[in-house]
């Protein structure tokens, strides 16, 4: 579900024609539906209104600080993964009770930081990240709440790149160590366990992942119990996915279900992580095509979007599906969607069959939400796109483009030079 639709083929986003806003703001820019933003976040929240939750937005699919704010006046709290992003997420007011810490390399500076904001609790990631935590903690004189993201070793059937409970990935501690490794962590001064958590990949569109590792996670739960470690919070981590194209992943409501079904009456309160579910489908973003090419294998459409905008096409090979704000009876021709960016890596869609457009012409990329700006960088000394949220026929710059001033702001030149 979402509000980017069509009306007397212009497309809108809410009640504003989105045309006339790329004519305003410039391109590329992302938008972003408020009402969307809402709408997702709420049945998300609401699925688990039963039991006692905390829904913590995954600020890495969508940081910016308007965002987390809306999240945070619906009663959601923040799954960070860097000082960056508490600083964000403090920033926009989420209190530091809503904040879960994940990530697998948290430095000395991040940990002090999030010490003393006195977060909810540090998903930890290994042993040396317990002991570090726990020396920091003692030398703020502060306790530190913390869960051991365990790594449940399920299959997400996901992008490789995206899986992260399989044995083989870096994250979390192996489920068979978990027991010594929360032993252990009882020994700490300075460590007050709370919580169990686990994160299994992202973008999975079946429900049978979740489920065998919320089994598993169960089970370790009661051997804790019988060790006199009582678990207030399990955290079940993010990664239910969205349809990008054919997808036809469970809706949240399933999700919930499935999960309160197997929970019974552990005595717990629920953490979620989700980022992709919230976000991905709240936002597109817009771009103008600068020039078509024709050459004897291809057809090209360049557009003033490219990689470092959106960068998942390029890096996982995803589908984006990209349609024109302005509808024409043009025939469809097969072509690839490219960014001005010197590498042929650049692109947005290959073989795609779209409308023929022209030079002028301006194109939405969809389902652009989630892992989008967060993950655009300034490569080739592109200044990132401006951030728009759109709330019925308004629309709002939540972030500004960056100029070509910005680009050099922080570089100094040596006097020698
Ligand atoms: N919690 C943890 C610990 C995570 O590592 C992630 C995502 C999430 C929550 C949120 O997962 P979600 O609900 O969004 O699936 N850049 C990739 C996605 C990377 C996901 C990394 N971790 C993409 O563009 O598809």
């Amino acid at each position: 579900m979402h509000h980017f639709h069509y009306r007397q083929n212009e497309l809108y986003c809410e009640n504003l024609p989105l045309a006339q806003l790329a004519q305003h703001v410039g391109t590329p820019c992302y938008v972003y539906s408020h009402a969307t933003l809402m709408h997702h976040f709420k049945v998300f929240d609401e699925a688990f209104s039963d039991v006692p939750h905390l829904t913590c937005f995954a600020a890495k699919a969508n940081s910016n600080i308007a965002i987390l704010k809306l999240f945070g006046s619906l009663g959601g709290g923040v799954d960070i993964v860097s000082g960056g992003e508490l600083f964000r997420a403090r920033q926009a007011g989420i209190p530091a009770d809503r904040i879960c810490y994940s990530g697998v390399g948290k430095t000395p500076e991040e940990i002090d930081y999030a010490l003393k904001e006195d977060i909810l609790l540090f998903n930890i990631e290994s042993s040396q990240e317990l002991a570090a935590i726990n020396k920091r903690a003692g030398q703020v004189g502060r306790k530190a709440r913390i869960a051991l993201r365990v790594n449940p070793d399920v299959d997400p059937k996901t992008h490789p790149y995206i899986s992260t409970g399989l044995k083989k990935n870096k994250f979390g501690i192996d489920i068979d160590g978990a027991l010594k490794e929360y032993e252990r962590a009882k020994s700490l001064d300075n460590i007050e366990i709370v919580g169990v958590d686990c994160h299994v990949g992202s973008q999975l569109t079946e429900i049978t992942p979740f489920v065998d590792a919320l089994q598993r996670l169960c089970l370790l739960i009661k051997r804790l119990k019988d060790l006199q470690i009582d678990i207030k919070y399990l955290d079940l981590g993010g990664g239910l996915g969205i349809t990008y194209d054919q997808e036809a992943p469970p809706h949240p409501r399933e999700y919930a279900q499935a999960i309160l079904q197997q929970l019974e009456d552990l005595p717990c309160t629920l953490i979620f992580e989700p980022g992709r579910v919230i976000v991905g489908n709240a936002g597109i973003l817009i771009t103008q095509v600068l020039y078509t090419k024709k050459t004897p294998s291809k057809n090209f459409v360049v557009v003033d979007a490219a990689m470092n905008d959106l960068i998942r096409p390029s890096l996982y090979g995803s589908y984006h599906h990209i349609q024109p704000l302005r509808k024409t009876n043009q025939e469809s021709e097969i072509v690839d969607v490219v960014g001005p960016i010197c590498e042929s890596g650049d692109f947005l869609a290959k073989d795609r069959s779209l409308p023929t457009v022209q030079a002028g012409d301006y194109l939405a990329v969809m389902s652009a939400g989630a892992y989008g700006f967060t993950m655009s960088s300034n490569y080739n000394s592109r200044p990132r796109a401006a951030e728009i949220l759109v709330k019925d026929d308004r629309f709002y710059v939540i972030r500004e483009r960056e100029t070509w001033q910005d680009l050099t702001k922080h570089e100094r030149i040596p006097d020698f030079v």
